[in-house]
């Protein structure tokens, strides 16, 4: 069973189902059985210390499938920016063919890899951004609803909308991101105009994805509800699991003269590490979708992604003809 789009065909995979970048996640053993698997595993450059530490993991990934796989380079405002242009050329220089981009002014990030041959996915989270990386030469725009995981911008737009908006106004194919974990939802991407849907707090309940089981089974524990949106009064919204630490955050986050430093030993990334790492939940800052409410079980990549093929097959055959034939 197949479904070819414009994504297949430009990635080079079996099925349209990407795993997004994602921090302290996106490693070689998650990349390469999504790969393996027939989607596009991602690396998530800045999981990795250094520059030349993601060459080797990179190099490690390669050993581990010979199927595309993409590396994800997130652009977001730090207190002390990472070396951008350093990780650029590692990616660069070790001949990876996909990048996924995200966050702010990727654009002169996008033009390089474009000189290089790279194909680019670009994640945002407002169809003018997609625009603008169509504009500026991104292969794929993967436009992420505000369900998702991680950062879902400032406008709050469901995927529901933002998903057509984006179709409406764009030309190269688009990947849906946030809120997907099965058949149905890969269907009904395909029916608001994507050609291929982007996945990542459902790939963090696989066998393979580099998680303290006790992480695994809090989001299968969690429903719709368990998420916070933190970091509001900065413009740097987050989505997180909701957990002792995130509800202080949004607590803290009352006060009317809130400064940074005020909730920055909370949301320390090394403490989100730690929490997915040794399994204990209040660690630190979790990050976890709505999704969590549609995730039952931890498969492997191979079971998830067969299934959720079988299953919008499945959807297409017989849910939907039937509908039609129903009226005939
Ligand atoms: C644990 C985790 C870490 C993430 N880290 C990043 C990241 O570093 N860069 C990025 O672009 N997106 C990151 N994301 C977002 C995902 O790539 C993806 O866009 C999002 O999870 C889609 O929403 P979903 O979780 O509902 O599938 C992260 C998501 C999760 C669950």
């Amino acid at each position: 069973m197949n479904l070819n789009t414009r994504v297949t065909e430009l990635l080079g995979i079996q099925y349209p189902i990407v795993q997004g970048g994602m921090m302290w996640v996106g490693t070689a053993e998650l990349a390469s059985a999504v790969s393996n698997a027939g989607g596009l595993g991602t690396i998530t450059a800045l999981t990795q210390p250094t520059p030349e530490a993601l060459y080797k993991e990179i190099a490690r990934c390669r050993n581990l499938t010979d199927r595309p796989f993409a590396v994800n380079l997130t652009l977001l405002p730090a207190v002390k920016p990472p070396p951008y242009a350093e990780y650029r050329q590692a990616i660069i220089e070790s001949g990876v063919k996909i990048v996924e981009t995200a966050g702010n002014k990727p654009h002169d990030h996008i033009q390089h890899f474009k000189q290089h041959g790279i194909k680019i996915i670009h994640k945002c989270t407002a169809v003018r951004h997609a625009l603008s990386a169509q504009k500026i030469g991104a292969d794929i725009i993967s436009i992420d609803g505000f369900e998702c995981a991680g950062h879902p911008g400032e406008d709050d737009i469901p995927g529901l909308i933002l998903i057509p908006a984006t179709a409406d106004q764009i030309d190269i194919p688009i990947i849906a991101s946030g809120g997907f974990a099965d058949g149905r939802g890969l269907v009904a991407a395909l029916a608001l105009g994507a050609e291929g849907i982007n996945m990542g707090t459902r790939f963090c309940a696989t066998q393979e994805a580099p998680v303290h089981e006790r992480i695994k089974q809090f989001y299968l524990d969690n429903d719709e509800r368990d998420t916070n949106l933190l970091l509001r009064p900065f413009r740097n919204t987050s989505r997180v699991a909701k957990n002792s630490i995130s509800d202080r955050v949004l607590e803290i986050s009352q006060k009317p003269d809130l400064k940074f430093e005020d909730i920055q030993p909370y949301v320390s990334g090394l403490k989100g590490k730690l929490a997915l790492e040794t399994g204990d939940i209040d660690a630190g800052l979790i990050t976890a979708g709505q999704v969590q409410g549609l995730i039952h079980d931890i498969p492997t990549c191979k079971e998830l992604i067969e299934r959720i093929i079988q299953e919008a097959n499945q959807i297409i055959d017989s849910r939907l003809t039937k509908f039609i034939r129903a009226n005939e």
